[in-house]
């Protein structure tokens, strides 16, 4: 099986801008593990597709850990916005700091160092450690879980039983070529492996599929069935002054730390009285249109009002809308903008 994946990475596997393939290892290039660690905690939260910019813009700006290190926090989490989990960001910044001040600026080699930086957790050590520096680790992401379900028919439910599908998949794993297997198993359930349309056909490990063999790959992987998310309502204002419009920061501990934010209510299990927290006297006109947004654990929905003053007041951080893709500012508050203007 070992053999059969790898030859299929070989040939068909994806050029990703920050994967050295097997030809050009061959020819002398070595993975840059800062690379490969922006990209993994990108991916994290979403597809190559949505990531690679974001992956592109931060290697222009901060083409070493140490010029990460260095930056302003408010920059990164300024060119963060749009991948969401706010949290990541902040994080990859002390972890930068952590490689700086402690690792004399270089990434550590082992699964187990790289486990005790900020922001890396077990599957971002594994990878790393398998695709940097051929460590034969197991690495296990969504997709992943999704090839063993499949191979081995395993009915046992995710993510409850998320560590006996990690088990099958380290039974699968080769001690060599650790890191082109793990990238090769992640493409196989990116691209052939998927949710609803596999190409079982195309695939190289159709022979050993269970689920395949049966026909019920559509089926697997089993998992607990989702209950709805809770709805969470409230307000936000967007109070603007000529070309300016009032933002501030939100605290550094709640969700979306240390974002950007037009002003508004807290978020509660009803809607509230909105303007009661309004932040100056006007005319608050409500739009025709509220906001949805779903979050991990709730969905929002945001009624938004807008009010416009003729001198800007001292209170808020006053930004420049034609400059507002320079600021932190979420998607969820980029919708909210977008709702004010209509
Ligand atoms: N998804 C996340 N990381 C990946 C990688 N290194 N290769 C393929 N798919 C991925």
């Amino acid at each position: 099986m070992q053999a059969q994946l790898l030859d299929w990475y070989d040939r068909e596997g994806r050029t990703l801008p920050w994967r050295i393939r097997p030809e050009e290892r061959a020819q002398g290039q070595i993975a840059d593990p800062y690379a490969v660690w922006l990209s993994e905690i990108m991916l994290q939260q979403t597809t190559v597709p949505h990531a690679t910019p974001y992956w592109r813009k931060f290697l222009a700006e901060f083409p070493t850990v140490i010029d990460l290190a260095n930056a302003d926090r408010d920059r990164i989490l300024a060119m963060w916005a749009g991948l969401g989990y706010y949290a990541r960001a902040r994080n990859l910044h002390k972890c930068a700091q952590v490689i700086r001040d402690e690792h004399e600026g270089v990434f550590p080699s082992s699964e187990a160092q790289l486990l005790k930086l900020p922001g890396i957790g077990p599957y971002t050590a594994a990878t790393m450690a398998a695709i940097c520096f051929d460590e034969a680790t197991n690495i296990v992401d969504g997709n992943v879980e999704r090839v063993v379900s499949r191979i081995f028919k395993i009915e046992a439910l995710l993510p409850k039983a998320r560590a006996e599908y990690r088990r099958m998949a380290g039974t699968l794993a080769p001690a060599e070529r650790a890191g082109d297997y793990g990238q090769a198993l992640m493409d196989l359930g990116a691209t052939i492996c998927s949710p609803r349309t596999p190409e079982c056909g195309r695939c190289p490990w159709s022979n050993f599929c269970a689920a395949y063999k049966n026909g019920v790959q559509l089926d697997y992987p089993k998992k607990v069935k989702k209950t709805k998310l809770p709805v969470r309502y409230g307000a936000a204002f967007v109070l603007t002054c000529d070309n300016k419009v009032m933002l501030e920061r939100r605290p550094d501990d709640g969700l979306l730390g240390g974002m950007m934010g037009f002003p508004g209510t807290s978020w509660g299990d009803k809607p509230c009285v909105p303007l009661d927290h309004a932040p100056e006297k006007r005319n608050w006109e409500k739009c025709d249109a509220n906001v949805r947004h779903v979050f991990t654990h709730f969905e929002l929905r945001l009624d938004v009002y807008r009010a416009q003053i003729v001198e800007t007041v001292s209170e808020g951080v006053w930004a420049e809308i034609d400059d507002l893709a320079n600021y932190a500012l979420p998607t969820v508050m980029k919708k909210v903008f977008a709702v004010s203007q209509n």
